[in-house]
């Protein structure tokens, strides 16, 4: 079975707050959700795998450790997820990054595919895929079964946010997923929105709402 994890660290927390802000500005909460991304990704890495290379130091030489060279990928969902790509890049500075574009319908609440552009070596790599937003759950199953597709086998899913729903809902679908957040918000309110939330994370990222 998959885990939640929930990084409630204070500077994780403290930052986040300032994003649920409805009168923080876009410049603001785009450095906040970059900040908090590099907690996320430091505890989704963990597990990432080591080699070791001889270095010389200035005063000897010896076996240090290293990523091993395993591939890694970030797959951004279109729009929002955008707003996590440089913070994953700081941490992860040799990734293939990727994108899906997914556009809920208002009325339904289902996702839209509208783009995919996936690193080639996805299949070989360890995927992260990036959305602030875990609402429904439905765009983050719809991009990772393109991401599977693509024959990619070791996923990890962050976000900024979760509701239960969303959580419920990967769950039932891949147990085998882990899922990095900042919180485990209380719901989701009849226009599909997490409560309490932080709005529309693409707007609040782009359009300065
Ligand atoms: C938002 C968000 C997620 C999705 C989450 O995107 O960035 O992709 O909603 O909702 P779900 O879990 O119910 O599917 P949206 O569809 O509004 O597109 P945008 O990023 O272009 O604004
Ligand atoms: N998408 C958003 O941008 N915000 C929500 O609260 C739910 C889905």
């Amino acid at each position: 079975m998959a885990d939640l994890h929930v990084i409630d660290h204070p500077i994780v927390v403290s930052n986040l707050t300032e994003m649920r802000d409805g009168a923080t500005p876009s410049s603001l909460f785009r450095k906040r959700l970059r900040t908090i991304t590099h907690f996320l990704a430091y505890e989704a890495t963990e597990d990432l795998p080591i080699a070791y290379k001889e270095v010389e130091t200035p005063v000897t030489t010896t076996a240090l450790p290293v990523l091993s060279d395993m591939p890694i990928s970030i797959v951004s969902i279109l729009r929002a997820g955008i707003g996590m790509v440089d913070g994953m890049l700081d941490v992860l500075p040799d990734a293939g990054v990727g994108f899906i574009g997914m556009k809920r319908d208002e009325e339904t609440l289902k996702p839209n595919e509208y783009y995919v552009n996936l690193p080639v070596d996805i299949a070989k790599s360890k995927v992260f895929v990036v959305d602030p937003m875990l609402a429904t759950g439905g765009s983050a199953i719809d991009a990772i079964a393109k991401v599977k597709a693509a024959g990619a086998t070791d996923i990890t899913m962050i976000c900024l946010l979760a509701a239960p729903q969303g959580v419920e809902a990967m769950a039932d679908v891949y147990p085998e997923i882990d899922i990095y957040t900042a919180a485990l918000d209380e719901t989701l309110n009849e226009k599909g929105y997490i409560v309490p939330g932080l709005g529309d994370a693409g707007d609040r990222i782009f359009n300065n709402l």
